[in-house]
């Protein structure tokens, strides 16, 4: 679980304050369940699950696709913020940590909302964009798994949001080592993350198809407003 805000203790006011109180008894035992985990870190942050509730709500966002699940804390969040009819196609490569968020979203009453696909996303995405018609567009897409594969996704997942819709990328300013050296305890695979996540903002800053915002929240992340 990422933050880039520099002071610990004003990250637990916000918590405190305004994001624990109202998180859904749910989240709170998946996020509390998911700590246990060797990889907890991978959770998305309640304040940012907090933010992408909201979003999805402004935009009253009904049919959401999700690459990179994990326990399913931002699935959950999303499943949430959906209308009863909504639907949410849920791609990641492991099941095996969906399977332990599963009884939160089935306690929450939500599981009807999901799709789950066990799969490399690439490939799923690749179909969808030969199958789907435009009528049938996503709302919104939250890009949350292989950093490696940022750029593929984006221009696998602008043609699968309709005009008007959201993509929102996750850990856009990667621990805050897109400005600095990576930290010597986090060689190989966290730099060759942080190359192309850096290689995505810089694409989606030049990019017209788009409007963006940066958003400090999180481990940083870029909503993305398809325009064209
Ligand atoms: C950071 S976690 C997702 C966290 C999740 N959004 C949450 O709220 O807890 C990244 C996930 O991406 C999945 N993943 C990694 N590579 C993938 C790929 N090529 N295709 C689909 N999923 C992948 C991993 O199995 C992992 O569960």
């Amino acid at each position: 679980m990422q933050c880039l805000l520099q002071s610990q203790a004003l990250l637990q006011y916000m918590l405190d304050t305004s994001v624990y109180p109202r998180e859904h008894e749910q989240l709170k035992a998946l996020r509390e369940e998911t700590m246990k985990h060797s990889r907890f870190y991978m959770i998305v942050p309640p304040e940012e699950g907090q933010f992408l509730s909201m979003l999805l709500k402004l935009m009253n966002a009904k049919k959401t696709i999700e690459i990179g699940v994990f326990t399913g804390y931002s699935l959950l969040t999303t499943a949430l913020a959906l209308p009863e009819d909504g639907k949410i196609m849920a791609i990641d490569i492991d099941k095996s940590n969906y399977e332990i968020g599963r009884q939160y979203i089935q306690k929450a009453g939500v599981e009807h909302k999901i799709q789950f696909i066990e799969s490399q996303a690439l490939p799923v995405l690749d179909k969808l964009i030969k199958e789907l018609k435009e009528e049938e567009l996503f709302d919104f897409a939250f890009v949350d798994a292989d950093k490696v594969n940022y750029s593929n996704y984006h221009e696998r997942v602008i043609k699968l949001v309709r005009i008007g819709g959201l993509i929102v990328y996750d850990n856009t300013l990667w621990g805050g080592s897109v400005v600095g050296p990576v930290k010597p305890q986090f060689p190989g695979p966290f730099e060759e993350a942080r190359d192309s996540i850096m290689r995505l903002n810089n694409e989606l800053a030049s990019d017209h198809r788009i409007e963006m915002s940066q958003v400090c929240i999180g481990d940083g992340i870029t909503i993305c407003r398809r325009i064209k």
